[in-house]
């Protein structure tokens, strides 16, 4: 094994030469580093102005996702060992504007987000005195899934459709979607329906599936939006025969 391993690293300083360019460094080689450690290493020892995201370091918060060589993932749950000899080229992760060096801009998709309302809706909120909305462990098994997503946008990076139609709601927050539609305690996806079934929420969506490879979480964010498009589909057929239903 190497002592040491390249990093091209991507920089964007707005305020400095203002062009993207990359950056060469040089780190110790370790076999138990991940991608996230030698970027620390970097920031640590070598230039504390570089600039990305992290918090837990255990695939947990969903904030260290970049482009390693090419390809969306967790940095911190990725290792070094596999990209070499190197060098390893770190980048922003593709999709979303770059606001400093490593670290992308997300308003999009929090946005997203909040249009497909990812919290428990109910017609008539029942007052604390009646007890909690209980839930039996097959309807959680229902939406479980998809509750594992971690907003890490991995998703979106590898989405092809979101490049090329900025509008597209997305993997992740059609997932998210799915999640509350599901849920049993849940009464909201008639509000939500609105924003899935226009052009461009579910529909836009051709099924290329990398959203589901790159997913560190096996939420399978194309398998929930095929799954609502089936539905959908069957609601709007349900209400052409069945008069005062509306899709
Ligand atoms: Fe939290 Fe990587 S630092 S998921």
């Amino acid at each position: 094994m190497p002592d040491t391993v390249k990093l091209e690293v991507f920089r964007y300083r707005p305020e400095g030469e203002g062009e993207p360019l990359y950056e060469t460094f040089e780190v110790p080689y370790r076999d138990e580093w991940m991608v996230l450690d030698a970027l620390n290493q970097i920031k640590d020892h070598q230039d504390g102005t570089l600039s990305y995201r992290w918090a837990c370091r255990m695939g947990v918060c969903g904030s260290c996702g970049m482009t390693v060589n090419g390809e969306p993932v967790l940095t911190c749950a990725t290792y070094l060992e596999p990209f070499l000899p190197g060098p390893i080229r770190v980048e922003p992760l593709h999709g979303f504007p770059v606001i400093r060096d490593l670290v992308g801009d997300l308003e999009d998709f929090v946005g997203k987000l909040q249009r497909v309302k990812p919290w428990i809706i109910r017609e008539e909120e029942r007052s604390p005195s009646e007890g909690e909305y209980l839930q039996t462990p097959e309807e959680m098994d229902a939406y479980k899934r998809y509750s594992m997503c971690i907003n890490c946008m991995l998703c979106y990076a590898a989405c092809p459709i979101y490049e090329l139609e900025p509008g597209f709601i997305g993997p992740a927050a059609i997932a998210l979607a799915q999640r509350y539609n599901l849920d049993s305690r849940d009464e909201g996806a008639r509000e939500r329906h609105e924003v899935l079934a226009e052009h461009e929420g579910v529909w836009s969506c051709t099924f290329v599936g990398e959203c589901s490879i790159v997913c560190p979480k096996d939420v399978d964010p194309a398998g929930a939006i095929q799954r609502y498009k089936v539905d959908a589909t069957l609601d709007f057929f349900r209400s052409l025969v069945t008069p005062g239903r509306s899709p």
